[in-house]
């Protein structure tokens, strides 16, 4: 273990899920609101902003790239867009940490401004794949530099003249589409792209928010370079992402009953909700309603014996950053569970399907890793040291698994949890995990 490796979470066996709990905002939308909101005319002010590393990272990048932006203030942010042509050159390196959002995102942007940038990550970061956007966006005209393993440091040219492509990706990733449609905002002409499956739409939805022209249809989404945005409020609901932790936590755990309050629900997230219920899982959507152009519930979760099952491969997009603990859902129930078409789990934060299956075999699951998936006999479930290598929702998953296990589960390398979900130890003490945080 290296000197890096500093919080542990240290999490007692046993106990319910009970209460309200509201998590963090949605990161996904945290980051779009800054780029966006940057790229506007006039003044976006955002509520409900996630104050985790990843969307810190992009809101610091804006800022150096000359965008004033105040915040945040308890979910309060405020930036004052400097149009689509107003960024001005950074004068380091943006450092993107951990996050593969900023960095996919930002690289279709930074493609056509007329100045030159370059963007750096973390390890983690530094290992996932990058020619997924740099090979379309090198066919829209743009010069971009990566190692030669197709990852970052990525060095950005200014000045290239984009034209727009219509481009069928060969993975279903929101980033590539998302990184293409902005880089598309710069481009001459037209700029298409089709989905081999849906992913989550929070780009295509805040575009049009802003009053930009987009053309969907199913599959297929397309924009003209050229037009302008305009500032709005923006309201940003709880991430669906870190409730999934909390809905797995009470429904494994006798006597949990447990409300998450504000989940944003945009149809192209809800996976975690089909393959749970479907699962047997006891969740009720209560209080459905839009909040600025995202659809937003309360989700009453309550404990249930839930049964394996086969996941059907085209839910697979719609609930990619929640298998870790899924898988935890799976390990806890009666019989067996198949994941397959989710190769994409290779290349997050950490390869989710190898370090689970590793985890889970430690506290004693048989859990059988295959190239794009895993089959998981659920089973009792024991305590045990997990290394989480760095990867928040690995480390989440495994703390839930706690309120099932025999034995206390401890997680090193927890420092990334607050990524995406700050305050996670607070918020899940106070609905009953036995969970502490040791810095070594
Ligand atoms: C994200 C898209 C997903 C997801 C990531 C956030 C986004 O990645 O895993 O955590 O905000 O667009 P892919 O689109 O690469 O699957």
């Amino acid at each position: 273990m290296t000197d890096k490796k500093t919080t542990r979470f240290r999490v007692a066996p046993g106990g319910k899920l009970t209460g309200r709990v509201r998590v963090p905002g949605d990161k996904s939308i945290s980051h779009r609101s800054i780029m966006l909101g940057s790229l506007a005319g006039g003044v976006t002010d955002i509520s409900g902003f996630l104050e985790g590393e990843d969307s810190l990272a992009t809101l610091a990048a804006f800022k150096s790239m000359g965008v004033a932006i105040e915040g945040p203030d308890r979910g309060r942010v405020s930036v004052e867009g400097v149009g689509l042509r107003g960024l001005t050159a950074p004068r380091e390196a943006l450092y993107l940490g951990n996050s593969g959002t900023s960095m996919r995102l930002m690289t279709g942007l930074l493609a056509g401004q007329d100045f030159d940038s370059l963007l750096t990550g973390d390890a983690s970061l530094s290992g996932r794949p990058m020619k997924r956007v740099v090979e379309p966006l090198t066919r829209m005209g743009a010069c971009i530099n990566m190692t030669a393993a197709g990852t970052a440091p990525l060095a950005i040219s200014g000045g290239m003249r984009l034209q727009g492509i219509d481009y069928v990706m060969p993975v279903a990733s929101a980033q590539v589409k998302s990184c293409l449609l902005l880089a598309g905002l710069y481009a001459s002409g037209r700029t298409c792209v089709t989905e081999p499956a849906p992913t989550r739409d929070h780009t295509e939805r805040m575009l049009a928010g802003m009053g930009y022209p987009l053309q969907r249809e199913s599959g297929r989404v397309c924009l003209e370079g050229g037009h302008a945005l305009q500032g709005i409020s923006i309201d940003i609901p709880a991430d669906i992402s870190s409730t999934a932790f909390f809905l797995v936590g009470a429904s494994i755990t006798p006597g949990s009953d447990l409300v998450l309050e504000h989940v944003g629900m945009n149809p192209t997230r809800t996976g975690v909700i089909d393959i749970l219920m479907r699962m047997g899982a006891d969740i009720r959507i209560d209080n459905r309603r839009e909040v600025g152009g995202e659809p937003v519930a309360d989700l009453h979760v309550k404990s249930a014996p839930l049964h394996g099952i086969d996941i059907p491969p085209e839910l697979v997009p719609l609930a990619i950053d929640e298998f870790p603990v899924l898988f935890v859902a799976a390990a806890c129930a009666s019989g067996c569970t198949v994941l397959t078409g989710a190769e994409e789990l290779r290349v997050k934060e950490s390869d989710r399907i190898q370090v689970m299956a590793d985890g889970l075999a430690t506290l004693g699951i048989d859990a059988t890793a295959t190239p794009d998936g895993m089959v998981i006999e659920g089973g009792a479930c024991g305590g045990g040291l997990i290394d989480s290598h760095g990867d928040h929702r690995i480390a989440m998953a495994f703390a839930m698994a706690a309120l099932r296990a025999k034995g206390s589960i401890e997680i090193l390398d927890c420092d990334n949890v607050n990524t995406s979900f700050p305050g996670f130890v607070g918020l899940a003490a106070g609905a009953g995990l036995h969970i502490a945080l040791e810095r070594k």
